[in-house]
């Protein structure tokens, strides 16, 4: 994995920890994030870390252990995906109102001794702070609205674009995705039984009207229509513009003695500029 690292740093430069995650990363050796997510859920495609005011221009992954058959990562043409989505009255209904991200954070000391149900991030972790107040003021320098909801759970908005301009093509390209709504838990352990009410993420239009399931039908779609397979070998390591590309994966099924890891590198941070009218 180091060996990889050091290749993978020759390209991914200004490497960031994994603070304000979504979700919860742990270290597999140092500087190097494991995916974060259980290998059965599916992971919807998505750009990283689209949902705070401070992105990343690119992420690699490195591939320490893969089945002998599948386990692959997809790619999604964002360019392609851009042209699709704007073709429909989806599309300009996102380019006109934005989106909200809404986020409830639970408190990992109300689930001391418990098993996680319905857990997928404490604030304590996504804030890397145990101070209330902190994790507040945390939340409010990356943009946040928050506040303190039942059970200590952190509660954030987030109201941005729903696409992102990428100054290498001169365009603004789509830059969020079903991964940041309640979707995104329906094959996830622990949380999957939740209705999508009390489910910790949730995605709606930016004036807060919801998405109809046909719209968040096609949002999936579009990007799954531009899928392209990374098929993965053991010591590769891929390098993908956050920009140019949108990377998820099915859930994954292994056969017994089969593993598959593969670290993660989060590139040089970025502010998000959102989008120039001229630019569509
Ligand atoms: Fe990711």
């Amino acid at each position: 994995m180091q060996a990889m690292r050091l290749i993978a740093t020759q390209v991914l430069k200004n490497e960031r920890q994994y603070e304000g995650g979504a979700n919860p990363r742990k270290t597999l050796q140092p500087n190097v994030y494991e995916v974060g997510a259980p290998l059965e859920a599916w992971l919807h495609y998505h750009h990283e870390m689209a949902y705070i005011g401070s992105s990343t221009t690119m992420v690699s992954f490195m591939c320490n252990k893969i089945p002998a058959e599948g386990g692959y990562t997809f790619v999604s043409d964002n360019v392609a995906a851009t042209e699709s989505i704007l073709a429909t009255p989806f599309g300009q209904k996102l380019k006109e109102l934005g989106i909200c991200y809404h986020r409830d954070l639970t408190d990992r000391d109300s689930f001391i001794d418990r098993v996680e149900y319905g857990v997928y991030n404490h604030w304590q972790q996504s804030m890397l702070t145990d101070d209330q107040d902190q994790a507040i003021a945390e939340a409010r320098s990356r943009g946040l609205t928050a506040e303190w909801g039942e059970d200590r759970k952190l509660k954030t908005r987030y109201t941005i674009s729903a696409f992102e301009y990428f100054p290498q093509v001169d365009r603004n390209l789509l830059y969020s995705s079903m991964a940041d709504d309640g979707a995104w838990f329906d094959t996830w352990p622990l949380v999957q039984h939740l209705p999508p009410e009390d489910r910790p993420l949730k995605l709606t239009f930016g004036d807060l009207t919801e998405m109809t399931r046909e719209e968040k039908q096609l949002f999936i779609d579009i990007y799954d229509r531009h899928g392209i397979p990374i098929p993965w070998k053991v010591g590769d390591v891929a390098l993908i513009c956050n920009y140019r590309f949108a990377h998820g994966r099915p859930g994954i099924h292994l056969k017994e003695g089969e593993d598959r890891e593969l670290g993660v590198l989060i590139g040089e941070s970025f502010n998000r500029l959102q989008t120039f009218e001229d630019k569509w």
